[in-house]
């Protein structure tokens, strides 16, 4: 009888140590998955809701992981959801300029952990037909991210597009503007390369630049070139300011941006109320390039593809002298407007 009682004591202290042992193991592992899943789970559904301004900063290497996924396409409803996966209007849009390094600040700003790119140019508000689609449209086409993360979209279009500021204007009247600039004759020239490597590409002839900046009846700066008149920026900036105050945008020097973009970047943290998070860590000089690349951590790393830093073709110096003359006076009443000088001659 005794001993009996003493097998069947054996057997429930055996069950007890094993419940004990497993829940010991399952806690274990538990917290080595939450350890290892933290990168992974949105830190607002772990820790309650945060205040609008409190931006959560994520590893970069995050950023790579699931949202690139997201971003291939390679996630289910189910995960989007899980994850509280939304597709957010932008909180700030690169209007322009062509030319002006548009998808190297693009780029650039997206190493910023707050920050989440669409990686297409959308052309909703510059195009009527897709402007006819809606806002719904729009917001569809915005990559997924986190509803405390701010979504960016470029257009360089939108710059010079007259229906555009009104447009914008009507979705959010607070939204932030970012221009980015290149000395007006250099970015011509820019302009005029890429609309010329289409026509080789198509085995077409095209003109040469000094036939389109000057003309030919007159002698004078042809106003009537696309690439000169997108270079007077303070033309199209007046149009924007009829909707919004001149607060609401930043203008970026894109020739600094090329040569030295930490500075710009950071300046461009602190107009988006972004805590300072690009480092020169993320950036790093390719000297095959001849440009800044990008590093996002220790395994990723990449620099624009070939279709930005073109070799420009010669121009005549006295077609460069005439048009830095004929820039000068707009480029004075742009200083003025957005309170910062550029080294332009
Ligand atoms: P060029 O091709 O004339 O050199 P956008 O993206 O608005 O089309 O601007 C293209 C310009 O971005 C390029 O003009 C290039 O000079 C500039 N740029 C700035 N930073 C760059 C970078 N890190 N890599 C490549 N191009 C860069």
């Amino acid at each position: 009888m005794l001993f009996k009682q003493q097998a069947l004591l054996r057997q429930k202290l055996f069950v007890l140590g094993s419940l004990a042992i497993g829940s010991l193991l399952y806690l274990v592992a538990r917290v080595g998955s939450l350890d290892r899943l933290q990168p992974l789970c949105p830190i607002d559904g772990r820790f309650g809701p945060r205040s609008q301004d409190e931006i959560p900063l994520r590893a970069l290497q995050f950023k790579r992981g699931l949202l690139h996924e997201f971003r291939k396409g390679n996630a289910t409803k189910e995960q989007i959801q899980l994850h509280n996966l939304v597709q957010q209007l932008p909180k700030a849009i690169i209007i322009g300029v062509r030319k002006g390094g548009t998808r190297a600040l693009l780029e650039m700003l997206n190493l910023h952990p707050a920050v989440v790119k669409a990686s297409q140019e959308i052309h909703f508000f510059d195009n009527d037909e897709n402007y006819a689609k809606g806002i719904e449209w729009y917001r569809k086409k915005m990559p997924f991210s986190y509803p405390h993360q701010i979504t960016i979209e470029k257009s360089p279009a939108y710059f010079i597009t007259e229906e555009v500021p009104e447009r914008i204007y009507k979705m959010n009247s607070s939204i932030k503007l970012l221009i980015i600039v290149r000395e007006p004759t250099t970015r011509a020239i820019s302009d005029y390369t890429q609309v010329l490597e289409g026509k080789e590409r198509k085995n077409k002839t095209y003109y040469k630049f000094e036939k389109l900046a000057i003309d030919p009846n007159t002698c004078e700066v042809n106003t009537k070139y696309k690439a000169v008149r997108t270079s007077i920026y303070t033309k199209h900036l007046e149009r924007w300011l009829k909707y919004f105050p001149i607060e609401q945008f930043h203008i970026v020097d894109g020739d600094r941006l090329i040569t030295e973009p930490l500075p710009e970047l950071q300046l461009v943290e602190k107009f988006l109320n972004l805590p300072p998070r690009i480092s020169q860590y993320n950036l790093y000089f390719n000297a095959t390039r001849g440009f800044y690349c990008l590093r996002f951590n220790i395994v990723f790393n990449k620099c624009l593809a070939g279709s930005k830093g073109r070799i420009h073709p010669e121009v005549d110096s006295s077609v460069i002298t005439k048009l830095r003359k004929f820039f000068h006076p707009f480029n004075q009443k742009f200083y003025q407007i957005i309170g910062r000088t550029f080294n332009w001659p």
